[in-house]
């Protein structure tokens, strides 16, 4: 069996006090203030988030937020745009949902107060990254546009005194009520005062918006509170998790060197929507001739092309050429990008920028209809932490934080026309346990090697095998970083038994020991459960078949 037994709950002292909402949103970036703002109007909503506020992925967001915005733009060109990077399994109505109220979407954040790019004429500066035929990205403060999100939402929430928001809380498991709907959370404050330690918050409903997984290797884009939290305990509750085989590798991060660790600063794809373009350690571009779009296209075509030249050239990155732009347009177009290169000694103006893939986005999540209402009564999901259907096998560039907006609306309009009833806790009777903090380095050295960019039957076994072997030494006293290393090895291990059971190379997932797409027996997705066996739990993959989509 490849994928490692896990635990069936988190081992934690009981909770030392309890609370009463209507909704409790875990996570505070676009998806979770989204939703927080709109489900006020139904009654007491209380945001959770494990850092400060403003610390999850969004606030890192470079590119921008793609939605059909130009006169020369429409939602159908979006559809097929996102359709073609999904690699065949992006759902067509999910899909259809996010190009059409994603323009007014973004209008209202507009209306909110985000401040985007204009041009001359005060129209919106719109450009073009990987995998997209329009202008249809909308950005921000240059290359500053996730910043500029939060800031706007961070300052409607605090318009709104009745958002209760708790920091520096993570939550531990969901309760659940005798017929298997959302009761509340358990949950750990760092706190003073009231809310100090282990309680539980009941409520009627729940909305996950806690991001995604990036810390499952050891070089990712993604902040440190991207633990895979949600994922986690979305299946400790019993949720399906689909797609998750399906991790983007971003291909142009900023290289720092061999062994670099944790957080790496990225280079956006819009850089070269501008016209920047990749090239060996010969200097010689090597995207020409692979796609249409060559430079452009569809960012797993990309990264994989960077894969090969660094396999075949025994590098461990290429380069990425923007020197055409010239000190005015770094200044401008790519502040934080010319300020990050600099501080690591590059200047793009004059020199080459040394890039690499690292771990960036995961396309699935925790499984919604179109609605957020995921397999889970009462439990809703959104952003990156949810698989709604959008991206199928590989997401395409700035349509996440377009995703976390527009499904965070849906579920509000959703819970606007059925709140669910308040539930009594039902005695949970499930083995706790921990996974000890001290893996996590290991765990991320593993995933990376067996479960990365390039993945094949004996790599995935013997990393399910390290794993399991890592997860036996015990974790000596409770607390977040045995918590937050449980649910990386609860994620992992799921990523594990989908990457394994799912035998072709699609999108975002490719087998060295299976190189084709193999549309006759893998047009579908895989969801996962975490059955409870004895004393632990051990991930089930189900293929669930698709039609073939129009448009791939
Ligand atoms: C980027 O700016 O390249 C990242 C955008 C995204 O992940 O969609």
């Amino acid at each position: 069996m490849t994928a490692p037994a896990v635990p069936q709950r988190l081992a934690a002292p009981e909770p030392g006090w309890t609370d009463t909402v209507d909704v409790v949103v875990i996570g505070s970036g676009i998806a979770g203030l989204t939703a927080a703002l709109k489900a006020r109007a139904l009654g007491s909503v209380l945001v959770v988030t494990k850092d400060v506020v403003a610390s999850g992925s969004t606030q890192w967001a470079q590119g921008g937020i793609a939605a059909a915005l130009s006169p020369e733009d429409s939602p159908e060109d979006h559809l097929k745009d996102t359709l073609v990077a999904g690699a065949g399994l992006s759902d067509p109505e999910a899909v259809r949902v996010l190009v059409t109220e994603g323009p007014d979407a973004v209008r209202d954040l507009i209306e909110l107060g985000a401040v985007f790019d204009t041009g001359a004429g005060g129209d919106l500066s719109l450009t073009r990254e990987g995998g997209h035929h329009r202008n249809r990205i909308a950005h921000a403060g240059g290359d500053a546009t996730g910043a500029e999100i939060e800031r706007a939402l961070v300052a409607a929430v605090k318009r709104a005194p009745d958002i209760r928001i708790i920091e520096h809380a993570l939550v531990l498991d969901l309760l659940k009520a005798e017929d298997g709907a959302i009761a509340g959370v358990t949950l750990h404050v760092m706190g003073e005062g009231q809310l100090d330690g282990v309680g539980a918050i009941r409520s009627r409903a729940v909305i996950l918006a806690s991001g995604g997984l990036g810390q499952l290797y050891a070089a990712t884009t993604n902040p440190s509170v991207s633990t895979g939290d949600g994922m986690a305990l979305a299946l400790r509750a019993g949720a399906k998790v689909r797609d998750l085989e399906f991790i983007q590798f971003h291909p142009t991060v900023l290289w720092l060197g061999k062994g670099a660790k944790g957080q790496q600063p990225l280079v956006s794809e819009a850089v070269r929507g501008e016209g920047a373009f990749l090239v060996d350690h010969e200097g010689k571009r090597f995207m020409q001739g692979q796609h249409e779009l060559a430079d452009l296209a569809p960012r797993d075509i990309v990264a994989k092309a960077i894969m090969r030249q660094m396999l075949a050239s025994g590098k461990d990155h290429v380069f990425l050429d923007a020197r055409d732009f010239g000190d005015e347009k770094w200044r401008v177009r790519f502040p934080t990008i010319l300020a990050s290169c600099r501080s690591h000694g590059i200047d793009p103006v004059h020199e080459l920028i040394p890039v690499a893939p690292a771990c960036h986005y995961s396309s699935g999540g925790v499984w919604t209809d179109l609605h957020g209402q995921t397999s889970v009564p009462g439990l809703y999901a959104c952003g990156e932490v949810a698989c709604t259907g959008v991206h199928g096998a590989n997401r395409l560039a700035s349509n996440s934080l377009l995703e976390g907006l527009v499904f965070a609306r849906r579920i509000a309009d959703s819970l606007t026309k059925q709140l669910p009833v308040l539930r009594e806790p039902a005695a949970d009777h499930r083995v706790p346990g921990l996974v000890d903090a001290g893996v996590v380095p290991e765990l991320q050295r593993v995933m990376t090697v067996g479960a990365g960019v390039i993945r094949s039957a004996s790599g995935l076994s013997e990393a399910g095998d390290r794993l399991a072997k890592l997860f036996e030494q015990p974790a000596e006293q409770p607390g977040t970083p045995d918590w937050e290393a449980t649910n990386l090895a609860t994620v992992a291990s799921a990523l594990i038994e989908a990457a394994t059971t799912r035998e072709e190379s699609r999108g975002s997932h490719w087998r060295e020991d299976y190189p084709d797409r193999d549309d006759e027996n893998w047009s579908g997705s895989l969801d996962l459960t975490l059955p409870a066996e004895d004393d632990s739990a051990r991930p089930a993959a189900t293929f669930v078949a698709q039609a073939p989509r129009e448009g791939n």
